[in-house]
């Protein structure tokens, strides 16, 4: 049993805000940082909608609710993240970004054993370490992937990933952690995409060069898959969902680190990227969600 007391979460969005919702649900005090107070609003927002809703259909007791609602601080003062015993870091998939904040983490968590884990779905953990080791010599080896899906609440997976100095230890923490939050833990090795998006990415990629080649429409195309292989959304749908710019760019991480140009994003969907019809976040993507 995972003995964590307190959690940090870095980024309020829609990754950060699940994992912090979770977190609190599993009994950890949580203090969410995000530099912008809108995007702290909106987390807090949807945390109040969600238990209220868990609430209401009978899964969770209203006690339940207002105790995990006020185990979360939100906070854009950097500094409240320097007590946490965990930090899970869910920003903008852009490596530097991320090797910025790894490097302030290393310098800013005060607890000697602190564990510093990236929700990455697709960069080196090892490079991510690398940058935090340079703040702060020998933090890599407490440096972890913990990958998880959206929409967090739902999805049962955490994807654990072992950088290349990730000590054996800190992985089974991770897994217990994981377990604690009502998750299942599998562990991956540090390569470009994981497991996940190294299977994942290409199914989609193909869905959207078969819509660019005609061979099917695209209610075709995910209808096949959703009935045939009974996924619960077809490739284009899910594509829409995680956001054509997020996938086209977990493409060009594939395509780097595993040096093959086999993973590249489908000129179709770099199109739409460049119309700005990113998915449901823009309200248009391969399908129309502006009049639901
Ligand atoms: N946040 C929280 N809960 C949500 C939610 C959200 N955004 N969306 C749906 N839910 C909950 C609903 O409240 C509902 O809960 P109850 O069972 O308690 O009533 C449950 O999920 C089912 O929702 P619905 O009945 O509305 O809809 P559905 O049955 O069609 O399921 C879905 C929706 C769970 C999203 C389902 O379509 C699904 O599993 N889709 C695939 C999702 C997937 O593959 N995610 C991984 C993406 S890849 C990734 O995240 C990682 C990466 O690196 C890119």
């Amino acid at each position: 049993m995972s003995d964590v007391k307190t959690m940090g979460v870095i980024g309020a969005g829609q990754m950060g805000g699940g994992i912090s919702q979770i977190a609190a649900v599993a009994s950890m005090d949580v203090v969410v940082y995000d530099a912008h107070q809108a995007a702290l609003d909106k987390c807090k927002a949807t945390h109040q909608k969600l238990l209220a809703r868990a609430v209401e259909k009978g899964k969770m007791a209203q006690g339940d609710c207002d105790a995990a609602l006020k185990r979360i601080k939100y906070t854009a003062n950097w500094n409240d993240l320097a007590g946490v015993d965990w930090a899970v870091e869910a920003v903008v998939e852009n490596a530097d970004v991320k090797a910025e904040i790894f490097a302030k983490l290393a310098t800013t968590l005060t607890k000697p054993d602190a564990v510093l884990a990236t929700n990455t779905s697709s960069i080196s953990i090892t490079q991510i370490a690398a940058a935090a080791d340079k703040a702060k010599s020998g933090i890599a080896s407490r440096v972890v992937g913990m990958h998880f899906f959206f929409p967090v609440p739902v999805m049962k997976l955490v994807e654990i990933i072992k950088g290349l100095q990730t000590d054996d230890a800190i992985v089974a923490r991770t897994s217990a952690l994981a377990e604690r939050m009502g998750k299942t833990p599998l562990t991956a090795n540090d390569r470009a995409g994981f497991v996940s998006n190294r299977v994942l990415m290409p199914m989609i990629n193909e869905g959207f060069y078969a819509l660019m080649e005609g061979v099917a429409e695209p209610e075709a195309i995910d209808g096949i898959m959703t009935l045939g292989c009974n996924f619960p959304m077809g490739p284009l749908r899910l594509a829409d969902f995680i956001g054509l710019d997020t996938c086209a760019h977990i493409m060009d991480v594939l395509a780097e680190g595993l040096n093959s140009e086999r993973y590249r994003p489908c000129p179709l969907i770099r199109q739409l990227v460049a119309a700005g019809r990113l998915g449901n976040k823009t309200g248009r993507g391969v399908f129309d969600y502006t009049q639901k």
